[in-house]
């Protein structure tokens, strides 16, 4: 008798897991092969991922390695990457013809090839919208530190530089009635165009491929030239995208053209910016000061100069890096890649 049941049992065991393990190997064969550089994401969203897709996940806090990049891609049908991970022809000439999309945890995309991607129907995936309030306010936030000295003061009172209050030490220049000339007037530089309006500059100017009249009415900003943004500018803030033809805008000559007393501000791509001749140009006081979110190469090496100027502050890239901000990227870059992939419109599909 209770052999009997015991033999039962074991039979009912087996039809039951033998059907669930079939429900498994069937869902793990539907399940798109995925390939994610990095694993310190919002931890719901990595869950969700990894319950939708077969994922090969690079599992350390840090950039991917090429190497794992080369040896893992062949074959997915999409990769969820970062700004850190160079998506070239090489990487996919490797991938082979399953790879539909390319879901980027960034706005920006310079770091992918898009035209290797148009021309193998590749779809690519970017995070706008989401991070522009963090983005804007971290270049407000980096324009005041830079301008108001706020990390070399913060420095002296730390180390007893602080010995009285004086009526001319730490002085730097205002926003209020200044002239601020913001160059990209895309989403990023519109919404630093109305914080910076609250701090009461005089002038807004803009510098833009195409007119943004409707966008500049709000903040009363005016298109100007290149050349005369940075001849009139007081404060100039770069908020525009890197491409072949941004590459080094700001260079010699762009720094010869601006005030003496003028301070520099880049929370886009360190790649705008030919950083030798901004070094000679804050060594020289060809202008006043500089506020970096973003060099080249990242991180800048420790015994840079850059770092041993008093009046360059870097911040080590975290434009959008509010708690806020890097939840929804992680929510649209995964929707991206997953619509891509169900053959669904994509929420935000890069369309050059
Ligand atoms: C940050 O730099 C981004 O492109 O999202």
């Amino acid at each position: 008798m209770v052999h009997l049941i015991t033999s039962n049992t074991a039979i009912k065991f087996l039809r039951f897991n033998t059907s669930r393990l079939k429900a498994f190997s069937t869902a793990m064969m539907e399940k798109p092969e995925v390939l994610m550089t990095r694993c310190d994401i919002a931890p719901n969203v990595l869950e969700e991922l990894k319950s939708r897709c077969k994922l090969t996940l690079w599992n350390k806090e840090s950039a991917a390695s090429r190497t794992f990049l080369l040896e893992n891609i062949p074959g997915k049908s999409g990769i969820f990457c970062f700004l850190t991970d160079k998506i070239d022809k090489e990487l996919l000439d490797t991938a082979g013809p399953n790879l539909k999309v390319v879901s980027t945890f960034s706005v920006g995309y310079d770091h992918i090839d898009v035209k290797e991607c148009q021309q193998r129907n590749i779809k690519i995936g970017y995070t706008p919208d989401v991070l522009t309030e963090a983005t804007a306010e971290l270049t407000l936030g980096l324009l005041l530190c830079t301008s108001r000295r706020l990390i070399e003061a913060h420095e002296e009172a730390r180390t007893g530089g602080w010995t009285t209050w004086s009526p001319s030490w730490m002085t730097g220049p205002g926003l209020g009635e200044s002239t601020v000339g913001i160059v990209g007037f895309g989403r990023i530089g519109q919404s630093v165009a109305l914080k910076v309006k609250a701090f009461n500059a005089k002038n807004i100017l803009y510098f833009n491929r195409s007119e943004k009249q409707n966008e500049a009415k709000i903040t009363g900003a005016v298109k100007v030239s290149f050349e005369e943004l940075l001849k009139q500018s007081d404060f100039i803030i770069c908020c525009c995208a890197l491409t072949k033809e941004t590459q080094n805008m700001f260079n010699i000559e762009s720094f010869a053209k601006m005030k003496r007393t003028a301070v520099f501000i880049n929370t886009s791509r360190g790649g705008l910016v030919d950083q030798n001749a901004l070094v000679d140009a804050l060594e020289n006081g060809t202008i006043r000061a500089a506020g970096l979110d973003v060099t080249v190469p990242e991180p800048l090496p420790l015994d840079h100069r850059l770092f041993k100027m008093s009046n360059c502050t870097i911040l080590p890239h975290i434009g959008s890096a509010t708690i806020e901000a890097r939840t929804a990227m992680a929510k649209l870059t995964l929707d991206n890649l997953m619509n891509a992939l169900e053959d669904k419109p994509m929420p935000a599909q890069l369309k050059l």
